[in-house]
């Protein structure tokens, strides 16, 4: 039996990830944060089975990321905890840095300290591109526009040291945005499925919303997952970027979610610039031909069937909730 260890377990990811790998015979060993409340609503339904063990830790704090590595020995490791929200990084850029950048770096230290036959994953991101023009793939510049993707660049370039440097199995993962019922609601996608489900029950009338004309490459996460795995099957550790290779205005995407439900979202959605960032990144779209050729990993499903699915899934949300009212 395979051991895992997955930071960033009870995020969107990490739970699709958690489902992936126990359904594949893996013990899976996830790190979690310590909270007041606890927050662990997309694992919730994972935990009865046997081969997941949940862990405390943090990626700001070493000693429990050394301890955790040497506990469980793992053979597959997938960092995926981040600060993962752009704009917030702005905000909280000192807090960012330390848990996406240094964390990373404290991860791979405990695994080299160890001295463990291991496979890593670094969950990078198109952010790391910034400003560069699509189409973008593993040659692209980089050129990142927050703190969050200067922080995510760093961790990638560690990852490549300890590659090339300690001949560590490290793989950087250079995934475009990838979105589901899951996604946490402040990301624009889930913003606006969950407003068109609110509105048409009746519970608000608008949703706002920062700058409508930037471009994103949306897939649907547990297809992403699978490629996170795949990648630490190959034969060989190099970076691959995961993406769709088709781009969508934020605009396209609230036109489809609202028109799902027979709304124009003309009539809904307000202006808020508060919800612009400092430096905006105005076109992420990937070229994922490598993970096709070496991984034979493609995507399924594009950005308006994912709307059209995440306002479906937020609808029986609402439902639900006013069922339980
Ligand atoms: P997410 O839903 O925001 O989940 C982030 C996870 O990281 C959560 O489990 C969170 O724990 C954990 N975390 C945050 N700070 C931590 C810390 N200091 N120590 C340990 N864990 C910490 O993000 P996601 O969408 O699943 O993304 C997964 C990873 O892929 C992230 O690294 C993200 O930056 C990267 N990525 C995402 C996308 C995308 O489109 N989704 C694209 C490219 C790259 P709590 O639940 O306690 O907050
Ligand atoms: N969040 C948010 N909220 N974004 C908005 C809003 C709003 O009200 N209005 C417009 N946007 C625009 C943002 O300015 C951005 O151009 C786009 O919608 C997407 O924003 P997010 O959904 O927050 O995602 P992101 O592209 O910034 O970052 C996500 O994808 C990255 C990969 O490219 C995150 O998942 C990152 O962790 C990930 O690395």
């Amino acid at each position: 039996m395979k051991r895992a260890l997955v930071t960033g377990i009870t995020g969107q990811d990490g739970s699709y990830l958690a489902e992936f790998l126990l359904e594949r015979d893996y013990e899976v060993h996830g790190l979690v944060r310590r909270s007041s409340l606890l927050n662990r609503s997309r694992i919730d339904h994972l935990h009865d089975n046997p081969r997941l063990h949940l862990h405390y830790g943090d990626l700001t704090d070493g000693v429990s990321l050394v301890n955790l590595v040497r506990m469980v020995e793992p053979q597959e490791v997938y960092n995926l905890g981040a600060m993962s929200h752009v704009k917030v990084s702005f905000e909280m850029p000192d807090y960012t840095a330390s848990t996406n950048a240094i964390g990373t770096l404290r991860l791979l230290e405990a695994i080299h300290a160890a001295r463990l036959e291991c496979r890593f994953y670094q969950a990078s991101t198109s952010e790391m591109f910034g400003s560069t023009p699509p189409p973008q793939n593993e040659e692209s510049k980089f050129h990142p526009r927050s703190p969050y993707g200067a922080s995510k660049l760093q961790a990638h370039w560690v990852t490549v040291n300890y590659r090339e440097a300690y001949g560590l199995f490290g793989v950087s993962g250079i995934l475009f945005n990838h979105e589901s019922p899951r996604r946490g609601e402040n990301f624009v996608t889930r913003k606006i499925t969950k407003a068109v489900a609110a509105i048409e029950a009746g519970l608000t009338d608008h949703v706002e919303l920062g700058n409508l004309e930037a471009v994103r490459d949306w897939g649907y996460a547990p297809e992403y997952v699978e490629g996170m795995w795949r990648m630490l099957q190959a034969d060989e550790p190099t970076d691959y970027v995961l993406a769709t290779g088709v781009g969508h205005t934020v605009r396209d995407f609230c036109e489809a979610a609202f028109a799902h439900a027979g709304l124009d979202w003309r009539d809904h959605v307000k202006h808020n610039e508060s919800f612009e960032r400092p430096a905006e990144v105005d076109a992420l779209i990937g070229d994922a031909s490598k993970a096709e050729a070496e991984l034979g990993w493609k995507a399924g499903t594009h950005a308006l069937d994912l709307a059209r699915l995440m306002v479906d899934a937020d609808r029986e949300d609402v439902a639900r909730l006013l069922g339980e009212g």
